[in-house]
């Protein structure tokens, strides 16, 4: 009887247990689920570009004659490498080819003239030629080009003191301009001699060659611009000097009273100094305090002010 007792107690405590742990609640409560954020997926790498070399055939190499090959040289000439005009592809050609070929990632460094070649370097050509030339901000320089058959309209001759018998020409406003500097340079004691003004892409061109005859073409082009890159074509420039450098076109001029007033002065009548003494690496070409570039009265005192080359104000450097 007594073990009877005891198996029907621990019976119930069984169950009871039983029962507790089914309906028993827990003991830490659910928190709110988690507002979870949409993730944006992660974009998928772009394929790196797959560098196409050139597989285009050879249009023309060392020898041969066409007259396809004189645009090219005329391109490459434009381009500033030293190539004559010649339609025949001869070892300067392959040369000038082999270095332009050198800036082009994916054109093989070889001087074959290959189909894709010609047509960057004419594509090329074509991108630096001027297309507003009668802006009065045009830039003219070793990048970018007037056609060798642009002559402003409004070309005439400014009444000044001019060295030439035959007087040089300007565009009418530089040319107005030009006289108003040169009397208020007069009204201060400062006598000017004008001595060139426009030049046309043929006379730039018997310039230059006469120059790289006597130079070389290196040390040439310091000091003339090639055909086409001249600002004299623009009839926006005016070279200016003075009876105490005997009317040199001379660095001395920069240290005269004359070339020092009109260093100082020039903006206020639209001129700039274009070609300062500490921009050559900048211009490309030497110091000439001869060679004022006109632009007009607000933009020559912004640039004047700022201290800066026509290349740097028009952000093309
Ligand atoms: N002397 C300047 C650079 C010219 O030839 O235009
Ligand atoms: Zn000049």
């Amino acid at each position: 009887m007594k073990k009877m007792g005891i198996v029907l107690l621990l019976a119930l405590v069984f169950l009871s247990g039983c029962s507790r742990g089914e309906t028993s609640k827990p003991t830490v409560e659910p928190t709110e689920p988690a507002v979870v954020e949409p993730v944006e997926p992660e974009p998928e790498p772009e394929p790196s570009p797959v560098m196409v070399m050139d597989e285009s055939p050879v249009v023309f190499q060392i020898g041969d004659e066409a007259e396809e090959i004189l645009p090219v040289q005329q391109a490459l000439y434009l381009m500033n490498y030293d190539v004559d005009e010649t339609s025949i592809y001869d070892e300067k050609t392959e040369a000038a080819v082999l270095a332009f070929k050198l800036t082009q990632e994916d054109l093989i460094p070889n001087g074959e003239c290959t189909e894709w070649t010609q047509e960057r370097i004419l594509s090329e050509a074509e991108r630096r030629s001027i297309n507003e030339p009668d802006s009065l901000l045009v830039l003219a320089n070793k990048t970018y080009y007037l056609a060798a058959d642009y002559v402003p309209e409004d070309l005439v001759q400014p009444d000044v003191f001019n060295y030439y018998e035959d007087k040089r020409e300007l565009r009418a406003p530089a040319a107005e301009a030009l006289e108003i500097l040169f009397t208020a340079a007069e009204e201060e004691g400062y006598k000017l001699v004008f001595r060139s003004g426009f030049r046309s892409y043929d006379i730039q061109k018997i310039i230059f060659e006469r120059k790289v005859k006597e130079r070389g073409f290196e040390a040439a082009n310091q000091v003339s611009a090639k055909p086409g890159q001249s600002e004299h074509q623009t009839g926006l420039a005016a070279d200016i000097t003075s009876w105490s450098v005997k009317n040199a076109l001379d660095e001395a001029f920069g240290e005269t009273p004359e070339g020092i007033w009109v260093a100082e002065n020039a903006h206020l009548f639209g001129f700039i100094i274009r070609y300062q003494i500490d921009t050559v690496n900048i211009t490309k070409y030497q110091y000439e305090p001869w060679h004022l570039r006109y632009v007009g009265i607000e933009d020559a005192t912004r640039i004047y002010e700022a201290g800066v080359t026509l290349e740097e104000y028009l952000g093309e450097i």
